[in-house]
């Protein structure tokens, strides 16, 4: 069913350049060659009906209706499956094609009766138009047995299935291939007796479908349509936005009935997405409207005190002069800010300046010290930008995939889906994961190498790999000798050629075959174009940021870095989590990743802001949080992050808190930290506001206001608002006025503004005077910093070891329907997916522990205990244990330790020891965050 201010032009355009010119209907047209009769018609303003035809699939030529005449051709070919040639001439009407459609039309009719009235897509209908194009109103034909008077599936919390409304058309089944990857739907049976099934007739919620959508948006009928349609109506407008979910930053339609969203439409003109969406773009968009926002400002003396309402004014002045009082009475320093990665680039912006400014302090840090600050550092010393090199769509150029310490199928679905689609053209596959991850062998895809490794040793894995190309001589000197500091390599290369980095020495340390690595090493330098892609199994580790440097050093060796097909993409996880780094949210950073250090920086910020700013990074977050423990750092302000649940060691990270005087939360619901909180500022969901976020091709996509914030006032506005209070002019009237400044004071963001946004759709930066409409691919012919630098990266052990106390080995992960801490998707119906955490163990492991599938198990390490149910797969090696972190009943953060990556702080999550053991009973947390939840429900807030 069509979304509703989109024109679908029957198949997808073509990529030539040659030019194809030709006559339709009397007019002339020019197209690209390859470009479809059906495509340059509708280009014409040509109507031509058709019902298995869409734009973002490929040509069917299943249903006949679009059949056109073309001079000196035969018969009637199908205008969508013929592609032009110069000097057609082609008739689009005629009353024998008339007559052939009216045919057409009324067999699928006599099977799908015009009963268009009370149909969720009345109006929107494909059929319903060729109807109407074709002037039939009913059939002559007995109505056909085979669909009517079927059950519908109405499983999918999302969407339904009506098979009476189904016309096999095959799309969806197309879609479910084409743009999903999933391959869940076939057509079964013939003629007649054809019907849609998903996974060998199982109902949709049973099946292989992932729930990402794509069917049900190329249906042309309402067979397949989202129920919120059903309940709510049709969308009288669209507005263009951001997904503010994962990094992928899909360009979404939020279809909206008065400030009610219907629907969400990925949009087919989003760079990064393409058309496509998954489960939480495109479905779980409920948790903005829930009942547990929080839209009142509250306040509290004490945090065993109840929450009390006040009004804006009230919160904001009150937090200022806390903050104020606290910095007269223990220094500057401390108090400090944190900035978040699920808001805007304008808003940590400000948050950052609000720090700098007006607190004058560098303490302010993101969540990004725990997931992709080793990335920033690794990749900044390597190249000269911390940030991915490629476009999204560069993957599409790839022979050799590397996956390392990533999901992208669960953490990235639709960069998943294009992957999957560029592997199933052909390219091979590197996985190096302790999980076997559904990239690593599926019905349509196998790895030709799963590197198995044991949670801790990458970077043993990474040199074996760069020591089987520097010894087998399959490096590219040539590229290396023109774009590489040829010291460092010398150096890198003796290192690295020592036996003890070799396969066979690291295979004891990494449990991974020795010869798997060899093949795995040859398999990457041939190429010829080898592009890596990794996540947080790369980064949270004690050795994060040598393992980034180790894929650096491989990437420049083998000469895969500067063009497309290739290069060094770590996939950001959540939505602005490049953004929040890009804007200056680190300590010892300013906007656009300048040292504080750098007067000539600093002072351009001491200009435009007239402040004076200290050349001294400030603290980081566990460095805060010690500092709260040692007395001197009593004061936070913390904008959309949760660090009860999100960060390690909780007991570790509740201490901290308790210990400040003034802990403010701003968040738009009462998270787990808000617990510690003395002020809590309603936030503002993605939807509430006007901004921009950066996704991890370093694209900036612009988010646009689709409903007033709920709570009265934008993030960017309380921010300002604080800043105001605290005594430092701070003043915009919209966050273009933001953009604005930070191009002005960033020489990555010179270009960019929201006008060129508008223009363009979206800008990957750097987008300055050298590249104006922005940078796809990084490092093309020099490197950022100059001559490339390879940096040794000697493995070492993490402190974390197996022992015999604790003899499992525990990773972590995401599924994906929830998402991070889960607060928003907890708070949708993908719970109906997935509805707890669970701990996945090697059958072996845990027959040997006399544990069940579905039993209840303590996970036991040294920092803590917690309980979860256990599930069963050989998935992961024997040895070691993996679970998800998205709801805050299973606490995983309790057992995780304080190690962290030497460079950047970043924590060790996917390492901890552990012993597991069957339990009879939910543990002490479990039972704690279920009575506060319930305290939470009742009269815990008082109103002023
Ligand atoms: S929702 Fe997605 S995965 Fe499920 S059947 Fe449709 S296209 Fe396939
Ligand atoms: S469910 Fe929709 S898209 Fe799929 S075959 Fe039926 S009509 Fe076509
Ligand atoms: S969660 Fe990620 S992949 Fe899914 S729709 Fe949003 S941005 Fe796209
Ligand atoms: S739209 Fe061309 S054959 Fe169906």
């Amino acid at each position: 069913m069509y979304s509703i201010d989109y024109r679908d032009l029957g198949t997808p355009p073509a990529k030539a350049d040659e030019q194809v010119t030709l006559e339709i209907d009397g007019a002339t047209v020019t197209v690209p060659a390859g470009t479809s009769v059906m495509r340059a018609a509708a280009l014409a303003d040509a109507r031509i009906p058709k019902l298995c035809a869409t734009d973002s699939l490929k040509a069917f030529g299943s249903c006949r209706l679009c059949l056109v005449e073309i001079e000196g051709r035969k018969g009637f070919p199908a205008s969508c499956t013929t592609q032009v040639s110069a000097g057609m001439n082609v008739r689009t009407r005629s009353p024998r094609i008339d007559q052939l459609r009216r045919n057409i039309v009324e067999l699928y009719v006599s099977d799908h009766p015009l009963d268009c009235d009370d149909c969720p897509a009345n109006g929107h209908c494909e059929l319903q138009d060729a109807a109407e194009v074709t002037g039939i109103k009913g059939s002559r034909y007995a109505p056909g047995k085979t669909q009517r008077g079927a059950a519908p599936d109405i499983s999918n919390p999302y969407f339904d299935f009506n098979p009476d409304l189904c016309i096999v058309c095959s799309r969806c089944v197309r879609a479910c291939d084409e743009t999903q990857s999933t391959l869940a739907l076939t057509i079964e049976g013939r003629g007649f007796d054809s019907r849609v099934s998903a996974s060998e007739h199982q109902p949709f919620l049973a099946s292989e479908c992932v729930s990402c959508g794509a069917c049900v948006e190329a249906c042309p009928t309402a067979a397949l349509s989202e129920k919120s349609l059903a309940q709510l109506g049709q969308p009288e407008k669209a507005v263009s936005t951001t997904c503010g979910y994962c990094g992928v930053g899909c360009t979404l339609k939020a279809e909206v009935k008065q400030e009610t969203v219907v629907r969400m439409v990925p949009s087919r003109a989003g760079a990064a997405n393409q058309g496509h969406a998954c489960v939480k773009g495109r479905f779980a968009y409920g948790y903005a409207t829930h009942k547990d926002r929080v839209l009142k400002p509250m306040i509290r003396k004490k945090i065993t005190d109840p929450w009390r309402e006040v009004s804006w004014d009230e919160a904001i002045n009150y937090t200022a002069s806390e903050f104020r009082r606290i910095q007269q009475k223990y220094g500057r320093n401390s108090v400090g800010g944190i900035t978040s990665s699920r808001c805007s680039n304008e808003e940590t912006y400000l948050v950052q300046k609000l720090v700098r400014a007006a607190l004058l302090t560098n303490n302010v840090d993101t969540c990004a010290r725990v997931c992709h600050s080793p990335t920033g550092y690794g990749l900044k010393h390597t190249l000269g930008e911390s940030a991915g090199t490629q476009a999204f769509t560069s993957v599409q150029k790839a022979d050799v995939i590397i996956v390392c310490g990533a999901n992208p199928i669960d953490g990235h679905p639709v960069f998943g889906s294009q992957l999957k689609r560029r592997l199933r053209q052909g390219a091979k596959l590197i996985v190096i994961d302790p999980r076997a991850t559904d990239l690593v062998r599926t019905p349509h895809i196998e790895a030709a190498y799963h590197l198995q490794l044991r949670p801790g040793t990458n970077v043993a894995v990474i040199n074996a790999l760069a020591h089987v190309i520097v010894t087998e001589g399959l490096t590219r000197e040539d590229y290396v000798l023109e774009r590489c500091e040829a010291k460092s390599y010398q150096e890198w290369k003796e290192f690295i050629s020592d036996p003890k980095n070799s396969p066979e020495a690291m295979e004891s340390v990494s449990g991974v075959p020795a010869e798997m690595v060899r093949g795995a090493a040859r398999l990457y330098a041939a190429g010829p174009n080898s592009a890596i892609y990794y996540g947080l199994g790369v980064t949270e580790h004690s050795q994060g940021t040598t393992m980034v440097m180790g894929i650096a050093n491989l990437a420049m060796a083998t000469g895969n870095l500067g063009r497309e097909g290739v290069g060094v993409n770590p996939l950001r996880g959540q939505n602005n989590v490049q953004g929040s780094c890009d804007m200056g949210s680190f300590p010892h950073e300013l906007p656009g990743y300048r040292h504080v250090s750098d007067a000539i920086a600093r002072g351009s910020f001491e200009t435009a802001w007239n402040v004076t700013i200290s050349d001294e990074p400030g603290l980081r977050i566990p460095n805060m949080f010690e500092a709260a423990l040692d007395g001197s750092f009593k004061a936070m302000y913390i904008q959309g992050e949760d660090f009860v649940q999100s960060d390690p060691n909780t007991h570790h990270v509740t201490s901290a808190l308790t210990a400040m005087e003034c802990v403010v939360v701003q968040d738009i619901f009462l998270v787990e930290t808000a617990r510690f909180a003395h002020v809590f500022l309603p936030g503002s969901s993605f939807l509430e506001k006007d901004g921009t976020f950066t996704n991890a091709e370093r694209r900036i996509s612009r988010v646009r206001k689709v409903m007033e914030p709920l709570a009265g006032l934008a993030d960017w506005e309380v921010t300002m608002r604080l800043a105001q209070a605290l005594g430092y002019p701070m003043q915009y009237s919209h966050p273009s006025e933001i953009m604005d400044e930070i191009a002005l004071l960033t020489p990555t963001f010179t270009g960019v503004s929201y006008e060129k946004l508008d223009r363009l759709g979206t800008i990957q930066w750097p987008c300055n005077d050298k590249a104006p409409d922005g940078t796809p691919t990084m490092h093309v012919g020099t490197f950022v910093r100059g001559k490339g630098k390879f940096y040794r990266t000697a493995y070492v052990a993490t402190a974390e070891r197996s022992t015999s106390r604790y003899p499992l080995l525990l990773t972590t992960g995401r599924v994906l329907y929830q998402y991070n801490v889960g607060t928003q998707t907890r708070r949708t119906r993908n719970l109906v997916f997935n509805k707890e955490d669970v701990l996945e163990m090697h059958p072996d492991d845990a027959e040997a522990r006399g544990i069940s599938e579905n039993d209840l198990v303590g996970v036991a390490s040294r920092a803590g205990e917690i309980v979860v149910r256990a599930r069963l797969t050989r998935r992961i090696a024997r040895g070691v244990v993996y679970t998800t972190f998205h709801f805050p009943e299973s606490g995983v953060n309790l057992v995780t330790t304080e190690n962290s990556d030497w460079a950047t702080n970043c924590p060790e999550y996917k390492v901890t020891a552990v012993e597991v053991s069957k339990v009879t009973q939910p543990d002490a947390w479990r039972e704690r965050v279920a009575a506060m939840r319930a305290a939470r429900k009742g009269a815990s807030v008082s109103v002023a």
